[in-house]
């Protein structure tokens, strides 16, 4: 393991060739009071977390994953996936230089032409210091076979859509350049961080199929994204604020 600090904020960043997940080191850290920014980035993880209990195909040598410990007002908590959507997509974006578009499946998977290019898993802990955990995995230079034959969404990569390989250092470190610069706009502007989402969100008027953390899966239209982050979907007879979840669309997969 090495360590460096992240200007301008000062706080860890941990590098390590194998862990068994980012998010969960992240944790750790968290609960034993590492500040806020303090980051965990492996190059191979041998149990990587999706959402929804799914795991995370983690190869080494191709891909980036790493976590951030963040401490912020509770109140906030759902933002945390989007700060973590909107610095990947334009960390992602500028190394692409615009070309394929990157888009956001609300509140945080980054797709290309409809696959998967990027997932995030934000975790939130309550205690005496509450804090949250954002974990991002982008597939960088990882090839057909490297990725999961995932039937229920199709997956991807930068190399796969660019048609080159790309400098996994480079993008780290516009990955965590975009993190401090949204995680500031977290706390001064938080509907301007929103409005990052809105701009590139491929989910608003799409039908959808909510998957809230409790109950039951449901469907209707995404109508709009509120100015605090909450999706609102339009159902039959009624419309239902989705302040948490996971959307996908029936279609692929
Ligand atoms: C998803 O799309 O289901 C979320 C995937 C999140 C994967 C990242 S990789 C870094 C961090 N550590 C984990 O165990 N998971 C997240």
């Amino acid at each position: 393991m090495s360590r460096a600090t992240s200007p301008p904020s000062g706080a860890p960043i941990e590098h390590h060739a194998t862990v068994e997940s980012t998010n969960d080191l992240a944790r750790t850290r968290g609960l034993a009071g590492a500040p806020d920014g303090t980051t965990i980035v492996a190059d191979a993880q041998t149990a990587g977390r999706g959402r929804r209990g799914r795991s995370w195909r983690s190869p080494p040598g191709v891909n980036l994953y790493l976590s951030r410990v963040v401490r912020i007002d509770p109140a906030r908590a759902g933002l945390v996936p989007l700060l973590g959507a909107v610095a990947a997509r334009e960390a992602i974006d500028e190394t692409l230089g615009g070309d394929p578009q990157v888009a956001i499946k609300w509140p945080n998977d980054l797709l290309v032409r409809g696959e998967k290019l990027a997932g995030i898993l934000a975790e939130w802990f309550d205690g005496a210091s509450p804090f949250g955990v954002l974990g991002i995995g982008i597939n960088v230079n990882a090839t057909r076979a490297d990725l999961p034959p995932d039937v229920r969404w199709p997956a991807t990569s930068m190399a796969l859509v660019a048609g080159r390989r790309h400098d996994r250092q480079a993008l780290l470190a516009r990955l965590l350049s975009s993190l401090e610069h949204q995680r500031e706009l977290l706390q001064s502007d938080p509907e301007g961080l929103v409005a990052r989402v809105r701009d590139h969100c491929e989910s608003l008027g799409r039908k959808v199929r909510v998957h809230p953390p409790s109950g039951q899966p449901f469907e209707g239209i995404a109508a709009r994204l509120d100015p605090d982050g909450v999706l609102v979907v339009q159902t039959t007879d009624r419309q239902i604020r989705v302040v948490a979840g996971d959307v996908d669309w029936p279609g692929p997969g």
